[in-house]
């Protein structure tokens, strides 16, 4: 699989650009030819499961207005000619066959890739100079798209807006993207894109907990896995002198008791890949009707059914002792190395059956239960 870094290999834009500076790639995907439309980005956004929003305003006229979906498909024919962008979160999890597109980004690891959000613009669509907390992949998909940034800029909002957009924005550098071109953006680097013509974007973006995400989901993690287990202790408490005080003694205290749940490896690794395995998952999959019986399921696989996996489920495991503790939307599971690489290859992973012993089996048999894979029957 080649990664659409031009020239650059994985190794080279990781060391110079990635979570640094901006980089434009022309014709990143050369010849490139999207798998969906305007069309059917609109009726994908009328779908009650899809995160739609249709934008409208332009930074002249400070104009934003923001409606949110499932849209009705009279609202498409009510739009004007000009200053609107529709956007569609989550697309390759509604459309399996971009999941070939988000491969191509693998050389970031799973868990730091969120998800592809289209826009289509009118001409004169925008959603208004803005920063976004994450590193992002702007791949000119149709039309002619004008891209301006800054890496210094005034961060000062557009007052009583729906929108997070830049109050004023001087641009420093600009460039026009056609299809196929590419421009790479780390976090906080303002940019303002306008479509020249109606056309697409698609966003290949990335996800990054904060440290407020992080401690909030500790806390949740606690409350179910050590609610009596720690509480503050203070067997040397001298005499309170001035009322009202918290010592600095005390805080110290405190202040361990929490780093005591950050320093246990064992229990904030387990924390941390079951917050990574959830976070920011729109949904989950829900359990099949019906179950099946680990004979079937080593059955169908020798007669060359595939697995496919379920556009939501997520799957990330770290290596302990030799083994993988695989984390799947949540739950956690042992299994061998081999089974979690294969697991979380592509969409539809292959699975050597002359390898799958017992416990491989009963793995295999519970993510099928459990709505995580499909037995495909289609090659
Ligand atoms: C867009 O596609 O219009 C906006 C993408 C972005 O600025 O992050
Ligand atoms: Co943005």
């Amino acid at each position: 699989m080649v990664a659409p870094l031009g020239d650059l290999s994985p190794a080279q834009f990781l060391a110079q650009y990635w979570q640094k500076k901006p980089c434009l790639i022309r014709q990143a995907i050369p010849d490139f030819e999207p798998l969906l439309n305007g069309d059917d980005l609109a009726g994908l956004a009328c779908e009650e499961m899809a995160e739609s929003r249709l934008i409208s305003g332009s930074f002249a006229a400070a104009d934003w207005q923001v409606q949110h979906g499932p849209f009705d498909e009279a609202v498409f024919s009510s739009l004007g000619e000009e200053n609107w962008t529709l956007l569609v979160q989550d697309v390759e999890k509604h459309y399996a066959p971009l999941q070939a597109l988000m491969a191509q980004f693998r050389f970031i690891p799973n868990w730091r890739l969120d998800d592809l959000m289209i826009s289509y613009a009118a001409s004169g669509g925008s959603v208004g100079p803005h920063t976004d907390q994450y590193d992002v992949f702007l791949l000119q998909a149709e039309g002619t798209r004008r891209w301006q940034i800054a890496e210094t800029y005034n961060p000062e909002l557009l007052p009583d807006c729906a929108l997070n957009v830049l109050r004023r924005f001087t641009p420093e550098q600009e460039w026009l993207l056609e299809p196929g071109d590419m421009l790479y953006l780390p976090p906080n680097v303002a940019h303002h894109g306008v479509a020249l013509e109606p056309g697409m974007t698609w966003s290949i973006g990335s996800r990054a907990p904060s440290a407020a995400d992080l401690l909030q989901g500790l806390g949740e993690w606690l409350a179910f896995t050590d609610n009596e287990g720690s509480r503050y202790r203070d067997p040397h408490l001298e005499p309170a002198t001035r009322p009202g005080e918290i010592t600095s003694d005390a805080l110290q205290g405190l202040r361990e008791l929490m780093l005591t749940h950050i320093n246990d490896k064992n229990s904030s690794d387990a924390f941390l890949t079951t917050f990574m395995s959830r976070f920011r998952l729109a949904h989950e999959p829900v359990p099949p009707p019906a179950s099946m019986q680990p004979e079937a399921v080593l059955q169908a696989l020798q007669e060359g059914q595939t697995l496919l996996r379920n556009p939501w489920t997520r799957l990330v495991w770290t290596e302990a002792d030799g083994r993988a503790r695989l984390l799947v939307a949540g739950q956690a599971r042992e299994c061998e190395i081999w089974l979690a690489t294969a697991l979380c290859t592509g969409q539809q992973p292959e699975i050597n059956t002359s390898r799958v012993d017992s416990e491989a089996l009963a793995t295999l048999t519970r993510l099928i239960n459990s709505g995580h894979f499909l037995l495909n029957p289609f090659k």
